[in-house]
């Protein structure tokens, strides 16, 4: 954060893809970071103990922090999506995120700004719309989930801090993720498209959103919803293509719809591969964030390298 040199930092999911990037290039900066831990601190100085399934939070630990950040959750794409799991990814999101605001708000000296990770599940399956952060809400199991965790923020609002919900794109990156996990059928020259091909990937990598969280804290006149997504969404097709190209093999194989249904149970199918929405980070451009992968092909080459 340059215009708020050496804060303190508290970050939530700090051992996550996003999180771990995001830990380490505020330190670099020369930011103190402190874990939120769901287990016995180590430590003191660096973590700070809460379990979200509980109830619990060391609040006391919290007063004075400049900042917090929160990226946890159980894995979207960890599991099908039976009704035990959706329970899971909803519990882990909602809950802790309102232990986590409910506790600012009742600190003594509160944190300047929250910043809380959602998702561009928000928007549900749109089709070829162009929908930016005024567009409203979706419909189906991510977007009624992203609306009760960018709610869940409510009480740090209310308590007048500055709060950003973080709509996350797809975060390309190898190191875990989408695009890790189609790298290998990509690389044996078995990745396709799926489904039609049509539906849009509103994709980011993984250091253009921690850049922009990082921008995010810095900058004042956000606030509210803010889309983490590149400003070139591309479709199902144009995605499989480029990452042909990127690790050199041929993408004929054409995983029909059904068959994505079977692979990955109708509602997720539905929601994550063969639907998709095309999203714009109006609010993150108009504030001059610059991304340093505004493209797919120069993200995919910034991450293989091949
Ligand atoms: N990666 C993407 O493509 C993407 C896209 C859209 C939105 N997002 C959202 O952005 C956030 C960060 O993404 P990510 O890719 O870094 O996720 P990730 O790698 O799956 O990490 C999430 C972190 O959440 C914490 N967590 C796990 N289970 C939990 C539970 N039951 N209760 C509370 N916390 C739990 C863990 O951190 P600790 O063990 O340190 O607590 C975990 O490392 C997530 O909320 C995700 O839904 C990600």
């Amino acid at each position: 954060m340059i215009n708020h040199p050496s804060q303190t930092i508290v970050l939530g999911g700090a051992s996550g893809l996003i999180g771990k990037a995001l830990m380490a290039a505020l330190e670099s900066d020369g930011h103190t970071v402190k874990q939120l831990v769901r287990r016995p601190v180590k430590r003191p100085d660096r973590e700070i103990f809460w379990d979200p399934a509980r109830g619990e939070i060391d609040a006391a630990a919290l007063e004075g922090v400049d900042a917090t950040v929160h990226l946890g959750g159980v894995g979207i794409a960890e599991h099908r999506w039976t009704p035990e799991f959706k329970k899971q990814l909803r519990d882990s999101r909602v809950q802790s995120t309102r232990l986590l605001c409910q506790t600012l708000a009742e600190l003594s000296n509160k944190p300047r700004v929250h910043v809380n990770a959602s998702a561009i599940g928000y928007y549900g399956v749109r089709g070829n719309e162009v929908l930016t952060e005024t567009s409203p809400g979706g419909t189906g199991f991510l977007a009624d989930l992203c609306r009760d965790w960018e709610a869940a923020t409510q009480p740090a609002w209310e308590a007048g801090i500055r709060v950003c919900q973080m709509r996350i794109g797809v975060v390309l990156s190898t190191e875990g993720g989408a695009l890790a996990k189609m790298l290998t059928p990509f690389r044996i020259g078995a990745g396709g498209v799926l489904g039609t091909g049509e539906q849009y990937m509103s994709w980011i990598s993984l250091v253009d959103v921690v850049a922009a969280i990082q921008f995010t804290l810095d900058h004042d006149p956000l606030h509210g919803a803010v889309n983490a997504t590149a400003p070139k969404p591309v479709t199902n097709l144009d995605f499989t293509k480029a990452l042909g190209e990127a690790v050199h093999r041929p993408t004929v194989i054409k995983t029909p719809a059904f068959a994505v249904r079977m692979l990955a149970g109708r509602e997720m199918a539905e929601e994550m591969l063969l639907g998709g929405a095309k999203i714009l980070p109006a609010r993150l451009e108009s504030e001059g964030f610059v991304f340093r992968c505004p493209d797919i092909h120069t993200a995919l080459k910034a991450e293989l390298g091949e």
